[in-house]
């Protein structure tokens, strides 16, 4: 293979081999339409500002979305649209940034390869003088000062890219949650109920989840688990928000071992004892039951608590006792709440009275 043969040349087939020193085995450089086309450039151009314009758009519908959705009343709508938009307009944005960017350099900047001789570490006066004009050339090279608009176009992609990041950190700051919507669940008692779901129009039934059969006391057998939801509950338009706050487990135990709290010694029916599925750590379902020690074990982080001493935490990072929801039962055994929960159901952390 001669020398000729290995030559890296410009567009115009000038020789880039730098003095002195034989081609190392580079490709001869083969133009591209943008190289040797004006309108091929001008081509891939608009190609480019597309791009970053499908970013820009992106970001901003984000934006809007985050706004058009407010989590206000935490409906699951909301809460989901507000997701979607917020992740497809970051999403989007920044895989537009870096498509553009990509396509760019392949269709617009100089795609020559050059070789360069090994220098000594310390470079010369001249040699940093020749690097401050390659560096130079690249910058021109590169057309950014005579493309305006795709400048104009990247610069602003990038630019308002981290408002998706902002805007929701922003506009969360503050604020406190509405413990009051925590304390009220579908457990409590109403004026006028469908005698089908409510004991004498005013109490809830019990339903097992998800089947919503109502629950007779004698379903219940000592050592089982069961997990209920009120009555009629699947036909709330609310019913995924509901059903977050108004979940419960039943337990049935031998009466005797049954430590009630003050004031709470008819909230239990012949060793039934309803609580709270929320776990008051962070909020996942509480849904183990150990039958031998009447524990039950939240999965996430461990935290136990004693079905027989009114579910207070025997182990584990939470910090509170499983709410407890008064039960009992009509004359035909159904099983019905006789109120709601008397405190905020969830994670401890929330601001409460108690
Ligand atoms: S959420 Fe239950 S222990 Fe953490």
């Amino acid at each position: 293979m001669t020398k000729d043969s290995l030559q890296t040349t410009d567009a115009d087939g000038g020789d880039l081999t730098p003095p002195g020193f034989s081609n190392p085995g580079m490709e001869p450089h083969r133009p591209r339409l943008s190289d040797t086309s004006p309108r091929g450039a001008k081509r891939a151009e608009r190609q480019v500002v597309f791009i970053f314009t499908i970013s820009i758009l992106a970001t901003i519908g984000g934006i809007v979305g985050y706004f058009a959705f407010p989590l206000d009343g935490v409906k699951l709508f909301n809460v989901r649209m507000s997701t979607l938009s917020i992740g497809a307009g970051l999403g989007i944005g920044m895989l537009g940034i870096g498509i553009g960017a990509i396509h760019w350099a392949k269709s617009l900047m100089d795609d020559r390869e050059k070789s360069e001789p090994r220098h000594p570490m310390v470079s010369d006066k001249p040699t940093r003088a020749e690097a401050l004009e390659m560096l130079r050339e690249g910058i021109s090279e590169s057309k950014i000062a005579r493309r305006p608009l795709l400048k104009g176009a990247l610069g602003t992609a990038v630019a308002i890219a981290p408002l998706t990041f902002l805007v929701p950190l922003i506009g969360n700051l503050g604020g406190d949650w509405d413990v009051e919507k925590f304390k009220r669940t579908a457990w409590r008692p109403v004026e006028n109920g469908n005698p089908e779901h409510y004991h004498e129009g005013k109490y809830r039934y019990i339903t097992v989840d998800p089947s919503n059969r109502k629950l007779k006391a004698s379903d219940i057998t000592n050592g089982n688990i069961v997990h209920v939801l009120p009555a009629g509950l699947h036909d709330d338009p609310d019913f995924l928000t509901e059903k977050a706050k108004a979940a419960v487990i039943l337990v049935r135990v031998d009466p005797e071992i049954i430590t009630p709290l003050p004031g709470r010694e008819d909230w239990t029916y012949e060793g039934i004892i309803a609580y709270s599925k929320i776990c008051t750590h962070v909020g996942c379902p509480v849904a183990l039951y150990e039958r031998t020690t009447h524990h039950l074990l939240c999965p996430c982080h461990q935290s136990t608590f004693d079905v027989t001493d009114h579910a207070k935490v025997v182990f584990g990072p939470a910090k509170r006792a499983l709410p407890q929801l008064p039960i009992a039962v009509d004359d035909e055994g159904y099983l019905y709440a006789m109120d709601d929960f008397d405190e905020a159901v969830g994670p401890s952390f929330w601001e409460r009275e108690r």
